[in-house]
């Protein structure tokens, strides 16, 4: 089922604050998007105004060409969603939890072992949902996204505050929902996330997009910032321009025989984010 996201100049101001200034997205059907910035610049207030919870000030988000404000309540059940403020009910069990949602679709029983099959829970189906761990909260609240077998899924930081093992389930499921040809996107605050899961990423900094593309392609564009590493035979490292400039005190350090490797340093999408913005992705 193919399944597009585009949105055209979208406003959202809140009081004086212009919290989205313009954006303006295409996102074919079956890639994972995925939506970069720093805490406060927009990411959530966008997943917000696309599933329909927050109506924007200006511009048009279509989902498969439809007008989003337009969309009707079986169109809505397309979309998989996952957020912080969509919480679970800690001391139901995950199966309970996922039969609420179960009851308010009118879904099928089925439909709850097939998500938690799906996500890896089906030996927790009885544990309440306040004693799981975060990784395999995560994971659940995965599984209920999943649970009217959404053509799009909005995933709002699913691996926020989770260790690299969970963190790596989770983009396994991912990359696997990927695979079945839903479109996916998220919003992450981790470049090597971005960097592993999406076809094309946009970063956002103060309600603009600042650059968009996939993680390759803007790093490419970023290249002037690729440096020279050289680890030199007293155990120190030294950094310099890859360019002309670095030739001679590079020659040096070899004839010196002071250079023990060199290594070329790519710029990574956190180097790249911080020259645009002055910002960390992270902080
Ligand atoms: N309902 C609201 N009323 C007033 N201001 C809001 C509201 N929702 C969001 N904001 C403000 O809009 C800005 C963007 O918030 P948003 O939650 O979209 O950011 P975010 O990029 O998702 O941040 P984070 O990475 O921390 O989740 C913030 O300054 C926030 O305080
Ligand atoms: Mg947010």
């Amino acid at each position: 089922m193919s399944c597009t996201i585009k949105t055209e100049r979208i406003t959202k101001a809140f009081g004086a604050r212009n919290v989205l200034d313009g954006i303006d997205l295409d996102i074919r059907s079956g890639e994972i998007f995925g939506l970069l910035g720093p805490s406060g610049a927009g990411k959530t207030t966008l997943i917000k105004i696309l599933t329909g919870q927050l109506s924007q000030d200006g511009g048009t988000a279509y989902i498969n060409g439809t007008d989003t404000r337009k969309l009707s309540g079986a169109e809505h059940r397309k979309f998989g969603i996952t957020m912080d403020n969509f919480g679970l009910y800690e001391r139901l069990s995950c199966a309970e939890n996922l039969k609420i949602f179960a009851r308010i679709y009118g879904l099928p029983n089925n439909s709850i072992s097939d998500a938690l099959a799906k996500v890896g829970l089906s030996d927790a189906a009885k544990t309440p949902a306040g004693k799981l761990s975060k990784g395999m909260t995560g994971r659940l609240k995965l599984a209920r996204a999943f649970m009217t077998d959404p053509d799009i899924l909005f995933l709002d930081e699913p691996t926020n505050g989770l260790d690299p093992v969970s963190a790596d389930e989770i983009h396994k499921i991912i990359l696997s929902e990927k695979a079945r040809g839903k479109t996916v996107f998220l919003t992450t605050h981790t470049m090597t996330e971005a960097e592993k899961l999406c076809d094309n990423i946009a970063l956002l900094s103060d309600g603009k997009i600042v650059e968009y593309g996939t993680p390759a392609e803007i790093c490419r564009r970023y290249d002037h910032q690729r440096m020279l590493k050289i680890h030199l035979y007293d155990g120190q490292d030294m950094m310099l321009p890859h360019n002309r400039d670095a030739a001679a005190a590079l020659a040096a350090l070899i004839e010196d025989g002071k250079a023990e490797t060199i290594h070329t340093t790519e710029p990574d999408l956190e180097t790249v984010f911080m020259e645009l913005t002055g910002k960390e992705l992270s902080a």
